[in-house]
């Protein structure tokens, strides 16, 4: 399937130009959720066929990511899954992290402040330069919310290899439309609900190598367990060995519509879904006069852009003046154009 045939599958209104606000599902995901709040809604059937969706959700973002099923934890949020592991660093942890990087990252880690768990913020631009002998683990976002600036990974690992520092990314803004390769980090979190296209509440965590066993389980509970259906009661703890006895119990409704979601973009195909956005993302920066970049997201200022967006009914982002457009697979050539003309002085 390629993006042009692809895009049938999506149904917007009108221009929708906030995907890193929030993604809008392609129709296999709503009818598949649709069809389970029916079963719901009508007490037709038990709860196990919807937890499938979740082991199926597991497997296609491992597939993405490049990473095994049994490497892959979910969860409800970002922030969640990273709770747990800054909340697994020992007393005294020292972070390094982007100034200005969303909080879903930075704050479990500075929540462990009183633990004497330290987290250094520096400009995005000397994250790699700045890791030193005082770094244990480098947190960052793959691409920065606010401005849609790709992180130079490369350096990053480099540098925290050199220093056997952890390498923590949180894929939230690349995952969906940026090859992402989780092998090479050794966390990666991601939430769905923006470029994978997926309901809010479905989360991914990779994990690499001997990481499993040093993440204490907060939040332990009868889904995580060995048997996923029969670990209902009492004592001992008991859990799987593979990243899912890290799993937060599933939200079913929100998986039901994320393992469609995932399995379709899987089908067109990232490295395809990566040249499209990105290209629209450069009309519109030509159109607005912008050098040509290599995200998805475009941040500038546009004086009144907020009233000019409304008046043509398009949707992006507008805060503190600035404009974040954001380009996926189901934006077209045209809605790119339409954008630029209501910006037309
Ligand atoms: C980079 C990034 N991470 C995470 C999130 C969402 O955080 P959470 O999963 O904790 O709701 C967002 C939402 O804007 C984001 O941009």
């Amino acid at each position: 399937m390629d993006v042009a045939d692809a895009r049938a599958l999506w149904e917007p209104a009108g221009v929708y130009l906030n995907t890193a606000s929030f993604g809008l599902p392609p129709s296999p995901a709503f009818a598949e959720l649709e069809r389970a709040l029916d079963e719901w809604r009508h007490g037709r059937t038990s709860w196990e066929p919807w937890t499938e969706a979740v082991d199926r959700a597991r497997r296609a973002f491992a597939r993405l990511v490049g990473a095994e099923p049994d490497d892959v934890a979910v969860g409800a949020s970002v922030s969640q899954l990273l709770g747990l592991v800054a909340g697994s660093l020992p007393d005294g942890t020292r972070v390094l992290a982007p100034e200005g990087d969303f909080t879903s990252l930075l704050f479990p880690f500075l929540a462990q402040r009183g633990r004497n768990v330290e987290t250094r913020t520096v400009q995005l631009g000397e994250l790699a330069h700045s890791v030193d002998e005082r770094t244990d683990v480098v947190a960052a976002s793959l691409v920065q919310s606010a401005t849609g600036e790709i992180l130079d990974l490369d350096a990053v690992v480099e540098a925290a290899r050199a220093r056997d520092a952890l390498v923590v990314l949180d894929a939230t803004q690349a995952c969906g439309w940026l090859p992402v390769d989780a092998t090479r980090v050794d966390v990666l979190a991601c939430h769905a609900y923006k470029w994978l296209c997926s309901p809010r509440g479905t989360a991914f965590m990779t994990l690499g190598d001997g990481l499993r066993d040093r993440i204490r389980p907060d939040a332990a509970n009868w889904w995580a367990g060995p048997d996923q259906y029969g670990t209902y009661y009492g004592t001992p703890l008991r859990l799987a060995e593979s990243a899912r006895g890290l799993d937060l119990s599933p939200a079913w409704f929100s998986w039901v519509g994320t393992a469609p979601a995932l399995e379709t973009l899987l089908d067109i195909g990232i490295d395809a879904i990566h040249d499209h956005d990105v290209a629209l993302a450069n009309r519109f920066r030509a159109g607005l006069g912008l050098e040509p970049s290599d995200t998805a997201i475009v941040s500038t200022d546009v004086p009144g852009a907020d009233e000019a967006f409304a008046r043509a009914g398009i949707l992006a982002a507008v805060r503190a003046g600035g404009l974040r457009a954001s380009f996926h697979v189901y934006t077209t050539e045209d809605d790119v154009d339409a954008a630029l003309d209501a910006l037309a002085p």
